[in-house]
């Protein structure tokens, strides 16, 4: 290329045609027009008679039918026949098929059109199992191409769920619940996969707006102008170094029929890029990934239009803070101290310890807005990613029954949380001798601290964060997971929506 493309030119979006451009359906058989098919396989008891080979042989081809094995079995005039480890019978539930599914597509990634045998199926049921077997299937073959001049691989065209017609219904139910809720992770990823100087707070609220309509949902997007106006002084201290302006992009939406059962606030950090400002990060690896530090801000991004579709029944207001964190001489200094909304505030010690300055303005209009609860979700501590790894989220929050329904949330998308102890007596930690408190605490619990900071300014409503700092991206290709932004929680803020119930603060 002989010049950069600007912004302008490039497709930041490119999920939004893929996703509607796959075809998704249910048959009694197997369509003439699918090049692959696949086939479940234990790891215990017969081999299905379609398989035409003994375990014993299995076997000694390295297949042994555990979880995430696949083994292609290419046949001169019918589909190659893929076979898919499923494990132990018992242990086959919606997470298993969603693992399963991925790595059918995965395996058969040169193939554009799958067919997916769903009669052999125990236990879970029908819709239940076809959202996950979608979902791990569409998920797994997401491709960002952006920037490539040839795609790095064969787009999927079509998946059929092939079963007896009377469970037709179930499974219609289940796929076009998939279609959208993946379709939401995978904008979610281009979001975040999308470089830091192509995506701009800017652009992010542009292209929020022009999603609107479409999408049933109210958005309003505020500039630099209007955050000076309403005392954002948190996302206005982390903007300061930046020549590119902040925007706190405001997603609504309120169910059609009938009165909503409930007002949930989701609050997301949405740093376009993290370089730790004058706390300037060193370039190793995590530096590198910071082009994802709004990952947060996707997710919320991606839930929230989807809402609609999915006839959500509670009212979901959407708080994306956007801005960089970047030096320069105008940048916010160490030992400056910032106004949140309200009045806290807070002595800058770190200036890489940004993301908790935004979520603070942010929690504050939730609070003030009287959703009935606030999640929030940030790629927020270092910490937490050390912690639990690129596995597992991490969660804590102020309400036991709330941060319940956000447990279940991600034990039905499979998007793992693990809760932390908010304990209070390392508050101390954030105290500082010029101001209400400081952005940071010691070496230590980096993550229970940054989650302190937060309840600061949160009151007494029903609230819980969500740190997916190790879980924002995928080094390697893993399950419903390729390599690059993973769009994790944006699946959870849907379940999450829309079994959501108020509860007693
Ligand atoms: N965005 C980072 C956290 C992060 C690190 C996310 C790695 C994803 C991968 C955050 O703004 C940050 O820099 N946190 C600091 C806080 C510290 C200065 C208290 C950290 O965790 O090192
Ligand atoms: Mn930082
Ligand atoms: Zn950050």
């Amino acid at each position: 290329m002989a010049t950069m493309m600007r912004t302008a030119d490039v497709d930041l979006t490119p999920s939004l045609k893929q996703s509607a451009s796959v075809i998704v359906d249910v048959a009694a058989s197997v369509p003439a027009s699918a090049t692959a098919v696949s086939e479940p396989v234990r790891s215990s008891g017969d081999v299905p008679a379609p398989v035409g080979l003994d375990r014993a042989t299995l076997n000694a081809a390295g297949f042994t039918g555990a979880p995430g094995e696949t083994l292609i079995i290419p046949r001169s005039d019918e589909p190659t026949l893929v076979l898919v480890g499923v494990g132990d019978p018992s242990g086959i539930d919606a997470a298993r098929l969603r693992d399963a599914a991925a790595s059918f597509a995965r395996g058969a990634r040169n193939h554009a059109r799958l067919a997916i045998d769903l009669d052999v199926l125990v236990g879970v049921p029908f819709d239940v199992a076809a959202q996950a077997i979608v979902e791990g299937a569409l998920l797994a073959r997401y491709r960002y191409d952006t920037f490539r001049q040839q795609p790095s691989g064969t787009p999927l065209e079509a998946l059929t769920l092939v079963a007896r017609p009377e469970h037709h219904d179930d499974l219609a139910r289940g796929v076009a619940r998939a279609k959208i809720t993946a379709a939401a992770a995978q904008l979610a990823r281009d979001l975040a996969n999308a470089p830091a100087t192509h995506l701009t707070a800017t652009r992010l609220g542009e292209l929020a707006k022009e999603l609107a309509a479409e999408r049933g949902i109210e958005v309003e997007v505020f500039d630099r102008d209007a955050l000076v106006e309403m005392g954002c002084g948190g996302l206005l201290g982390v903007n300061a170094g930046s020549a590119e302006p902040p925007r706190l992009i405001k997603m609504s939406y309120r169910p059609k029929r009938g009165p909503a059962t409930g007002h949930l606030a989701m609050v997301g950090k949405g740093i376009m890029y993290d370089s730790g400002g004058l706390s300037l990060k060193p370039s190793d690896a995590s530096h590198q990934a910071m082009k994802m530090d709004m990952s947060g801000a996707a997710a919320i991004f991606g839930a929230i239009s989807a809402l609609s579709a999915l006839d959500c029944a509670s009212a979901v207001t959407g708080y994306l803070m956007c801005t960089d964190n970047m030096p320069s001489g105008t940048a916010t200094r160490l030992g400056d101290v910032l106004t949140i909304r309200g009045g806290k505030t807070v002595e800058v010690t770190n200036a890489d310890a940004e993301g908790r300055l935004v979520m603070a303005d942010g929690l504050v209009l939730a609070t003030e807005d009287r959703a009935d609860a606030i999640v929030d979700i940030a790629t927020l501590t270092g910490a937490m990613m050390r912690a639990l790894g690129d596995g597992m989220a991490g969660v804590m929050g102020n309400n036991q029954a709330f941060v319940n329904q956000v447990l279940g949330a991600a034990e039905t998308t499979d998007e793992p949380l693990w809760q932390f102890p908010l304990n209070r007596r390392y508050r101390p930690l954030l105290d500082s001798p010029i101001a209400d408190m400081r952005n940071i605490g010691g070496e230590n619990a980096g993550q229970i601290v940054a989650g302190l900071f937060l309840e600061e300014f949160v009151g007494s409503t029903p609230w819980a964060h969500i740190d997916i700092a190790g879980t924002m991206e995928a080094t390697a290709d893993d399950s419903w997971r390729p390599r690059g932004a993973i769009g994790f929680g944006t699946r959870l803020l849907i379940e999450l929506a829309l079994g959501f119930t108020p509860v007693s603060s």
